[in-house]
């Protein structure tokens, strides 16, 4: 049979950390040097094969990460069943960011939300700041899944949805 599951996802993390550009890549296959940065939130949507008889389509809340915007998340999390919580490997304070929202969504979100942790910019890798190492170990302490992508490249963004569509609950 056929199965089709639609599921709310939001992004967060430090502006600057390729919040929009993960999202383009994922849903129109591109990527721009030159994105501005977010006002408010953007939606999105993108419907993924995850495999012969299984269609996901995920509802995308893109939010702002710039100070200023900071009280606005709670109202595109509160409802979401999926977090990806975004820093970018070459910005130790991204982490810290991270590591925040986190503990938000941990207090304030649904309890069955899938929470990612996505380390972006691995095209910089000899730039990188924070240790895959670090990042992940920090990922397994609190039971969230760990994911080092690229919106540059297009690297390992789009198995990053996948996978988390894999840890939803699909009937
Ligand atoms: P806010 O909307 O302010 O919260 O920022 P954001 O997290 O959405 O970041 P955005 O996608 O706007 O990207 C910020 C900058 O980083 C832009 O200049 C992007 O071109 C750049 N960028 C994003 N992803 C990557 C990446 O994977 N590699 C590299 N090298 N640059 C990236
Ligand atoms: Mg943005």
């Amino acid at each position: 049979a056929m199965r089709f599951a639609q599921f709310k996802l939001v992004l967060l993390g430090e502006s600057a950390v390729g919040k929009s550009s993960i999202v383009h890549r994922f849903v129109k296959d591109s990527f721009t040097d030159s994105r501005e940065s977010t006002i408010g939130a953007a939606f999105l949507t993108q419907t993924i094969q995850i495999d012969a008889n299984t269609t996901v389509k995920f509802e995308i809340w893109d939010t702002a990460g710039q100070e200023r915007y900071r009280s606005l998340a709670s109202m595109y999390y509160r409802n979401a069943q999926a977090a990806l919580v975004v820093f970018d490997i070459t910005q130790e304070s991204s982490l810290d960011k991270a590591k925040y929202w986190i503990k938000e969504l941990q207090k304030q979100a649904s309890s069955g939300i899938v929470i990612a942790l996505v380390g972006n910019k691995l095209d910089l890798e000899e730039e990188r700041k924070i240790s895959k190492d670090e990042a992940q170990a920090f990922a397994n302490e609190l039971g969230l899944m760990y994911a080092e992508v690229s919106a540059k490249t297009g690297e390992k963004v789009k198995d990053c949805f996948k996978d988390i569509a894999l840890k939803l609950p699909l009937e």
